[in-house]
């Protein structure tokens, strides 16, 4: 049976160059996207269909669940990617306004952990199931300074949820791994970003096929360890 990739937030960016990736290694994919009429015409020829999928709420992604129960009845990889920068410019946390920071946790926190758990029976259920989830090296305690705060405390957060999930996960074929996409031309990363969404997608299709030696828990960028 064909494996089964989810990603998120694959309209467009580095999402749309995982699902297109996932695709040609022979993934049945399904792309989400908030908008899905909007998003298909872009996967015409490719094995991939697009759901409709708004992590904000959890009807959206209870549907979403319920309907791939049904069919394909798989899910082999899950890809954490959509996310948002709503504090994109601003120098710092002590000016945060609260709302923003809940926001952007809703979406890149809690979103993510809302979707992981409603696929986390069928990721059990796979030979070699696979969580990735798209953090940033922003994240990086190791490097963290000002700027965006809402942004990088949401990936941070992000961080510490892809090392409790290795943990839960670790007596299960699963591995959940976090990485950074480098700064890519994408909405998030804007036209000056030296690297393409194609480029940034290359680390996180690597762990979305990982083989059963390969590494959890673990923050890469360029299929390379990254500092938390
Ligand atoms: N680009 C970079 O330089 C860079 C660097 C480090 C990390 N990242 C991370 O890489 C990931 C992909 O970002 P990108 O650069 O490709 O940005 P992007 O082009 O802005 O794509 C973000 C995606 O997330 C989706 N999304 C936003 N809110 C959502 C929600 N509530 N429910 C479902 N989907 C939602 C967007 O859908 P809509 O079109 O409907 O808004 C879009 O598909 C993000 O997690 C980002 O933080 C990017």
């Amino acid at each position: 049976m064909q494996p089964v990739a989810l990603v998120t937030g694959a309209n467009r960016g580095i999402g749309f160059e995982i699902a297109l990736a996932l695709a040609g290694q022979g993934y049945f994919v399904i792309a989400t996207a908030r908008q899905p009429a909007e998003a298909r015409p872009a996967y015409v020829g490719h094995s991939v269909e697009v759901w409709e999928l708004d992590l904000r709420y959890a009807g959206s992604v209870a549907r979403l669940a319920e309907r791939l129960r049904r069919a394909p009845g798989r899910l082999d990889v899950l890809v954490n990617n959509a996310g948002v920068m709503l504090d994109s410019g601003r120098r710092g946390a002590l000016s945060l306004d609260p709302d923003v920071l809940r926001n952007t946790l809703d979406v890149n926190l809690i979103g993510a952990l809302r979707i992981t758990q409603a696929c986390a029976p069928l990721l059990r259920e796979a030979p070699a199931g696979r969580i990735v989830n798209l953090s940033s090296s922003l994240a990086s305690l190791a490097g963290m300074g000002s700027g965006t705060p809402a942004y990088r405390i949401s990936k941070t957060a992000l961080n510490a949820l892809t090392r409790i999930l290795a943990a839960e996960f670790a007596d299960t074929p699963v591995k959940v791994n976090a990485m950074c996409p480098g700064w890519c031309r994408t909405e998030i990363g804007g036209p000056h970003a030296p690297r393409s969404a194609h480029e940034g997608a290359d680390t996180a299709v690597w762990l979305s096929t990982l083989p059963a030696d390969g590494p959890s828990g673990g923050f890469f960028r360029d299929r390379a360890p990254l500092e938390w």
